[in-house]
């Protein structure tokens, strides 16, 4: 045990635990989908993605998928950072072509009508998709577990599904400050005790994903980002001291040093937009930093991927450094240019 604890052999622990690797280890966010062809295959089978989402067996099975192909030194949980609202008994369906559509949360009256004593019940096939995963996974893959932060789920929430400007969850933050922290309040205990449960469950990784983190002030960053990111880490850190936290605040800018300093993430996931050079400098002496290719660029391929990749593994390799992309894969990406991502990684 302790062994395994000082001297990890799984590549993302090691990077995790802050070492410099030869090789960065990598996974792909959104590394199972659309954009595989059995990925779409087992989708049909299932019916409805969020069928998918609850069905152990084929969550199971899609979320290994990628891993046969291009060996991965990550698996991440098949699921959704929308299935903590439908636990806490939220309305919530995907529509093709739309995304999600949620019953939208305005007021307290809307808050009263959630759930929270019905999620581990409700959230029990995903337990059970993380040990199914678990126990098929090679001795040097890690498995990650994941949540949304309580801000981008309250976005999701609040607005009824995705949205440009962010107005309606702004309005309520404003405009019903007690009302709003009281939703806030709940998610943070919601994905504490979910994150908790996937770790139980033989998750060795856990990520969270504000990836609407970059519409907000520096102060509303602050009280809607780092705070509850802040909690749910140190409640984590209190019963799982060993298991890493990776932290993504998308398109949080200036904000990242600030995240970085005061939430207590051991890694933090960048969008497309940081520059490397930067987070070499300000981020990394701190924490391993994972990302943070243009998803774009590997939609595209050719020597663009190449370059670009290549400048990735120069600047931030020196440091202890996961690569991944600054945002999940684009359904229209061609799997060739995953494999040719894979083999320049790897040398
Ligand atoms: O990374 C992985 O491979 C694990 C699975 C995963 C999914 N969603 C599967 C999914 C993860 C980690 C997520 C996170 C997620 N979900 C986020 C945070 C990351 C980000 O993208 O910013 C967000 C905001 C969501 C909410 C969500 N789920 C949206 C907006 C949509 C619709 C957009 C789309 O791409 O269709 C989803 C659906 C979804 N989640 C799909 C997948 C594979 C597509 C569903 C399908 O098969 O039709």
């Amino acid at each position: 045990m302790t062994a395994s604890i000082n001297a990890p052999t799984k590549p993302m622990l090691a990077a995790l635990a802050g070492q410099k690797l030869e090789r960065p280890p990598f996974w792909l966010m959104r590394q199972a989908g659309r954009y595989l062809p059995e990925y779409r295959q087992v989708r049909a089978q299932a019916g409805g993605f969020l069928d998918l989402c609850l069905n152990p067996e084929l969550a199971c099975e899609v979320t290994l998928q990628p891993l046969r192909r291009y060996g991965m030194d990550a698996a991440i949980l098949f699921s959704d950072i929308l299935i903590v609202p439908w636990a806490l008994g939220q309305g919530l369906r995907f529509a093709e072509g739309e995304g999600p559509v949620l019953d939208a949360i305005r007021d307290q009256a809307g808050l009263s009508r959630l759930d929270p004593a019905g999620l581990q019940r409700r959230a029990a096939p995903i337990y059970e998709t993380v040990s199914r995963i678990r126990a098929a996974l090679d001795p040097r893959t890690a498995l990650i577990g994941f949540a949304g932060s309580p801000w981008t789920v309250a976005c999701y929430m609040v607005e009824g599904g995705g949205s440009k400007e962010y107005a309606q969850v702004k309005r309520f933050a404003y405009g019903d400050p007690v009302g709003f922290a009281r939703l806030i309040d709940l998610l943070v205990d919601a994905t504490t005790d979910y994150l908790a449960a996937q770790v139980e469950a033989g998750a060795e990784i856990l990520q969270l994903f504000d990836s609407w983190a970059g519409v907000l002030s520096a102060a509303d960053f602050r009280r809607f980002s780092i705070e509850p990111t802040r909690r749910i880490v140190a409640a984590l850190k209190q019963r799982y001291p060993h298991v890493p936290i990776i932290g993504f605040p998308r398109m949080a800018g200036l904000n990242l040093e600030a995240y970085v300093a005061a939430t207590g993430v051991d890694a933090v996931s960048l969008d497309p937009g940081v520059p490397p050079e930067w987070a070499a400098k300000h981020l990394q002496p701190k924490v391993t930093v994972q990302g943070n290719l243009d998803p774009v660029l590997l939609l595209t391929g050719g020597q663009g991927l190449d370059d670009a990749t290549n400048h990735l593994l120069q600047t931030l390799g020196q440091g202890p450094f996961i690569f991944n992309l600054g945002h999940g894969i684009i359904k229209e990406t061609p799997p060739d240019h995953v494999d040719r991502l894979a083999k320049l990684i790897r040398g």
